[in-house]
């Protein structure tokens, strides 16, 4: 008999303009509650008071979010996923990273600007590839405060020590932006050098090993930046990219090149995670069916 109630009632909800209006409001709920508006609020308020970040945001991982990210790295530099795991436990250890984030965050000049955490978010996959690549020629365009170069700054001095030597260059649009991350880390490697990154790349001669895009995801300049630097890429190389924008795919589609993405998962933050793009195979592919584009995507 309630069963009987219940089956009208879902007919008369499901089968009638009443029905579609009455639900409106508990579906509004549903969605709030799936889409967790309510604790994202809080992220947004929480952030808001204590934050100093107004773009180019750090934030934290989930440990799922890292382990993915480690599967798909192992998979470009062709590693043991344990070993990229293990570069993520050592760089989540690394106390003096983290010490001196905090240090420049305390500084005069830097402390209504920097947050004192050390957080790497998307800068992981740029650590973990400067890591299992071991690249000898590493280009980052978009420095900012320099997060990213300090990550592979440490990762190629890591190398080092293991017998790999490797370069970093950065380049900064902004001829007076600080870098307080990076000019303030006594082990950095490697120079930034100001001005447009497309302008700089053009003098630079081949073979790059590790290129970060980091710029803007603006469509005309992502265009002219991957098709400058595809020429300078070593045969190994990998273009790592903040955005999977439309002309990022096109770029690897036009161009026979592979592609992964990752989309990151953020923990306690209000911000959703970059989609970062990898692009590699600029040497062709060993086999026929190795020839196509891999858009292996890797949501968590
Ligand atoms: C997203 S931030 C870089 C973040 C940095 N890689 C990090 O690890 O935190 C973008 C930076 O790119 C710079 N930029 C924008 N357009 C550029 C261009 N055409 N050439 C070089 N740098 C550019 C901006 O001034 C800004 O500092």
């Amino acid at each position: 008999m309630a069963g009987d109630a219940s089956l009208r009632l879902k007919r008369l909800l499901l089968g009638t303009r009443g029905g579609r209006l009455a639900l409106m409001a508990p579906r509004a709920l549903m969605a709030m509650r799936a889409a967790r508006v309510a604790p994202r609020l809080g992220q947004v308020l929480a952030w808001s008071v204590r934050s100093r970040e107004i773009a180019n945001f750090t934030y934290e991982t989930t440990r799922e979010s890292q382990l993915v990210l480690a599967a798909v790295v192992a998979e470009i530099a062709n590693r043991p996923p344990s070993e990229i795991v293990g570069y993520i436990n050592e760089l989540a250890a690394d106390r003096e990273l983290a010490e001196h984030v905090a240090d420049v965050a305390r500084a005069p000049e830097s402390r209504w600007s920097v947050d004192p955490g050390f957080k790497p978010g998307r800068r992981l996959a740029f650590y973990l590839l400067a890591r299992a690549l071991k690249p000898r020629r590493v280009v980052e365009a978009g420095v900012d405060k320099g997060l990213g170069a300090l990550l592979v700054s440490r990762a190629l001095t890591l190398n080092r020590a293991e017998g790999h030597a490797g370069d970093y260059l950065g380049i900064e649009l902004d001829p007076s932006k600080p870098i307080p991350l990076y000019e303030r880390w006594p082990d950095r490697v490697g120079q930034i050098i100001r001005g447009s990154s497309t302008d700089i790349l053009r003098k630079q001669a081949a073979p790059i090993d590790l290129f970060i895009h980091d710029t803007v995801p603006e469509a005309g300049h992502m265009t002219e930046q991957l098709a400058t630097v595809r020429l300078l890429m070593a045969p190994v190389g990998v273009i790592a990219s903040t955005w999977t924008t439309p002309e990022l795919i096109n770029h690897a589609l036009q161009h026979g090149l592979k592609l992964l993405t990752h989309q990151e998962e953020t923990m306690d933050h209000w911000f959703p995670g970059d989609r970062v793009a990898f692009i590699y195979g600029h040497g062709g592919a060993a086999s026929d069916s190795d020839k196509c584009v891999t858009s292996l995507d890797t949501h968590v």
